[in-house]
């Protein structure tokens, strides 16, 4: 597609934010439901799966490895699980589009395979580091191949994989997953131990799964050879996706919003404490969890505040690390400055996080400064509108659309096709909350 053509929005200045909204479901829940289901004893049943592109790559995958799934609706999915052994040999490279959790993941479950695989992405993911997770995995007895560190990556058949003890050098839920995966499959007892907890949806879903995850502070070990059941997963919203109009109605929302039905892990929620320090008037409240798989569940109400710029602690970076994009944004509306260090993974997601978000600032005209980790930015109650370059990344699109609510002008972006990743029917949504939004 030329630039010319990529799908853009145009999200006119102002608008209210009212009402009751729902999410679509867990990115990170969804890809963990498809695997494990996939390699489970008996069937798995999936409702409210996120029928995001990324998703959907990962169900494509499984099937290429030889599992069949159904999918009688959009987010009702039935994988009939192929058991330990199961998986099959795919006819072609896998391809992973723009998912960074399925390429990961999806490393640590083929390499103890006695097969090869190939995995591909699409231009952001192939710049991604994969060496995160290939060099642990070697270390167990992988035979892995990257391309400078990056896709595509080539896995040899490994059979017969050892256990590790293994240091996480960055807090990553991606890296600790595909470990354990690859352990679940290896001989002996896997250890990880993290230097921050990062978002623990896989040992979460394990144990729903009937594997023993044991958990001592910061260190997760699992046992190789145990054997996943097939069970039902419901999947709550998303709270990556509830951000977006969490942020909405503190900016706009006179009389208040609530989001139903999100799931707020507390290695996921690092952005309501954020905004609270700000001055922000967020109230959860909680939904009775027995049958959600370990994944606490919560309505959460909203309502328009004034925020006051703070110097973010570094504790809270890995519990809302993809939801800096649209934090950027409320502390572009905040009085005062405001602080993010310790943020360098922003730097390899699906954009350079923190440099598009800067660049995306200056057009608007708030003034920020970009640095080695982290971004500086002073509050203004009122900015500009301009055109901005999304870089292809679906969070910083949807955080510029927010932007709106405080800008003077309509604020146009750019190449905003991958907002379908993780957050299908993100404008209908966005519209039926009072923004003045259109794509084209
Ligand atoms: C994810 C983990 C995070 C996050 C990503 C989803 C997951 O990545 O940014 O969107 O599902 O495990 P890292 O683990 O690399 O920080």
């Amino acid at each position: 597609m030329s630039d010319m053509t990529k799908a853009r929005y145009v999200a006119g200045p102002g608008g209210k934010i009212e009402g009751e909204l729902t999410v679509p479901g867990d990115k990170s829940i969804s890809h963990r439901a498809l695997m494990f289901g996939g390699i489970a004893e008996g069937d798995t049943e999936i409702t409210g799966f996120l029928a995001g592109e990324d998703c959907l790559a990962t169900l494509r995958a499984l099937q290429s490895l030889g599992v069949r799934i159904e999918r009688p609706e959009e987010e009702h999915v039935f994988v009939h699980g192929v058991g330990p052994d199961g998986l099959r040999p795919a006819a072609a490279a896998l391809d992973m589009g723009n998912a960074g959790t399925a390429i990961r993941l999806f490393m640590g479950l083929l390499a103890p395979q006695r097969f090869n695989s190939t995995l591909i992405g699409d231009e952001s993911l192939m710049r991604r580091p994969m060496e995160r997770v290939a060099g642990p995995l070697r270390m167990m007895g992988a035979n892995i191949q990257t391309h400078d560190g990056k896709p595509p990556v080539e896995i040899h058949a490994s059979p017969g994989m050892r256990a590790i003890e293994y240091t996480l050098p960055v807090a990553s839920a991606q890296v600790k997953s595909a470990i354990l995966l690859a352990g679940l499959q290896s001989f002996g007892r896997t250890h990880v131990t993290e230097p921050a907890p990062s978002r623990d949806h896989t040992e979460r879903m394990l144990a729903s799964f009937g594997v023993e995850v044991l958990r001592e502070g910061a260190k997760v070990a699992i046992e190789g050879g145990q054997t996943l059941r097939g069970t039902h997963v419901r999947v709550p919203g998303d709270f990556s996706s509830a951000a977006f109009f969490i942020v909405a109605g503190c900016l706009a929302a006179e009389n208040g919003l609530l989001l139903r039905n999100v799931g707020v892990n507390p290695t996921r929620t690092g952005l309501i404490e954020m905004l609270r320090q700000m001055g922000a008037d967020i109230r959860v409240h909680p939904q009775a969890t027995a049958d959600a798989n370990g994944e606490p569940i919560a309505d959460i109400e909203v309502r328009k505040s004034r925020l006051r710029g703070i110097k973010v602690p570094e504790s809270l970076v890995p519990l809302s690390i993809d939801e800096f994009p649209v934090f950027f944004v409320a502390a572009a509306c905040a009085e005062g400055e405001t602080l993010v260090r310790g943020a360098l993974e922003l730097r390899v997601k699906e954009s350079d996080r923190l440099a598009a978000m800067a660049q995306g600032l200056t057009a608007l005209g708030v003034e920020n400064q970009l640095l080695a980790d982290g971004l500086w930015i002073r509050g203004t109650d009122r900015f500009g509108g301009g055109a901005i370059d999304s870089h292809g990344d679906h969070r910083i699109a949807m955080s510029f659309a927010i932007a709106s609510l405080k800008a003077r002008a309509p604020i146009e972006i750019l190449d905003v096709a991958n907002v379908a990743t993780s957050f299908p029917g993100f404008v209908t949504l966005a519209r039926k909350a009072g923004l003045q939004i259109v794509a084209s």
